[in-house]
């Protein structure tokens, strides 16, 4: 069994796992709320929340799973990338719970973590597969030849896909976090009504930061008018985005004739890009949403496939702000 702690952003998660990806618990304590009179996520903040919160939702994640810290054979930790003092939280933690048993302890990279999301039970993607990941801080698609690894095909230059539902849904005044407020309104709208920029750096790369102002001109424009179209500029806004994410993905299954396509990340809980990517010409495996936003189940997913450090050598790992 794996116990896995996952705290790289403004989510405290922990997770209980079997070696063959069987969750037996995946508690997430969400800080949503307490970030949103902000309007985003702010660090300092979440460090602490996360400090006040680890050992509760560790001891919950054993309690759902039934287990001890007798029964666990592993613990496993997002070590980067995300917030520096917000991954040290999570990372001191799963030290401190693994030294008292002298338990092997697995670093583990988020995004690879999202990555192999898809590689949990019930349904289980086998590799080779082409991954989707589009979350708040990354965008970007992989190919998968075996779940212990990924090689980057192409990314995003500038905003992560999250990054512009949440910028977008600010300009529209939908509050933080934008994606679920933005995919509520945008099935309200008509996609057409608008035609916001598709722009394509690169054969498999994105950019998004460009529609985003663009959504800012036409509101700009719109003036007084802007409020009652809220939803059509939602829809249409939602639209290039899922747009670009579908096209890049279609292009990169093609080149590379892969036969499986998994998703990943926060967008991936987005309902029209959920709907899009089925009416793609392959086999789809789109996780539950609580699979897909930040979680620490994905984290000992991934740590199933990877060394694990022995007792003491880990006790002067450092987390990383940006993957090493
Ligand atoms: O993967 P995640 O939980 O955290 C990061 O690692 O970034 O992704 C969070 C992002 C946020 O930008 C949020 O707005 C977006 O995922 N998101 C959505 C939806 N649910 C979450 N975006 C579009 N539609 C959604 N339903
Ligand atoms: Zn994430």
């Amino acid at each position: 069994m794996i116990l896995a702690l996952e705290t790289s952003c403004d989510d405290t998660c922990a997770a209980v796992v079997s070696a063959e990806g069987e969750i037996a618990s995946n508690v997430i304590a969400s800080q949503g709320l307490l970030h949103a009179r902000y309007g985003g996520v702010v660090p300092e903040i979440a460090s602490r929340h996360h400090l006040e919160l680890v050992d509760a939702v560790t001891a919950d994640a054993l309690e759902r799973a039934g287990a001890r810290l007798d029964d666990i054979d592993t613990v496993a930790v997002t070590r980067s990338p995300g917030l520096i003092g917000a991954l040290l939280v999570g990372l001191s933690s799963a030290k401190a719970l693994a030294a008292t048993r002298e338990l092997p302890l697995v670093p583990v990279d988020h995004l690879h973590g999202h990555v192999v999301a898809s590689t949990l039970r019930p349904d289980p993607v086998e590799a080779p597969y082409l991954s989707l990941v589009a979350s708040g801080g990354h965008t970007f698609l992989a190919r998968v030849d075996h779940p212990s690894g990924y090689i980057v095909l192409g990314q995003t230059l500038d905003d992560a896909a999250g990054e512009a539902f949440d910028k977008g849904a600010r300009l529209l005044g939908l509050g933080y976090p934008g994606g679920p407020a933005m995919d509520r309104l945008a099935s309200e709208g008509d996609p057409d009504v608008f035609d916001f920029p598709r722009s394509s750096p690169g054969e498999f790369d994105f950019s998004f930061s460009g529609l985003k102002t663009s959504l800012l001109y036409v509101i700009r424009d719109l003036g007084e008018e802007a409020e009652a179209r809220a939803a059509d500029l939602a829809a249409s806004y939602q639209r290039a985005i899922v747009d670009a994410l579908v096209e890049r993905t279609r292009a990169a299954l093609a080149r590379d004739n892969f036969e499986r396509l998994a998703i990943g990340g926060g967008v991936a809980a987005n309902s029209e890009l959920r709907a899009a990517v089925e009416r793609l010409d392959v086999a789809v495996w789109v996780p539950p949403v609580e699979l897909c936003t930040d979680n620490a189940a994905m984290i000992a997913g991934a740590a199933r496939f990877l060394e694990p450090v022995e007792y003491p050598h880990y006790l002067s790992l450092d987390a990383a702000a940006r993957l090493p």
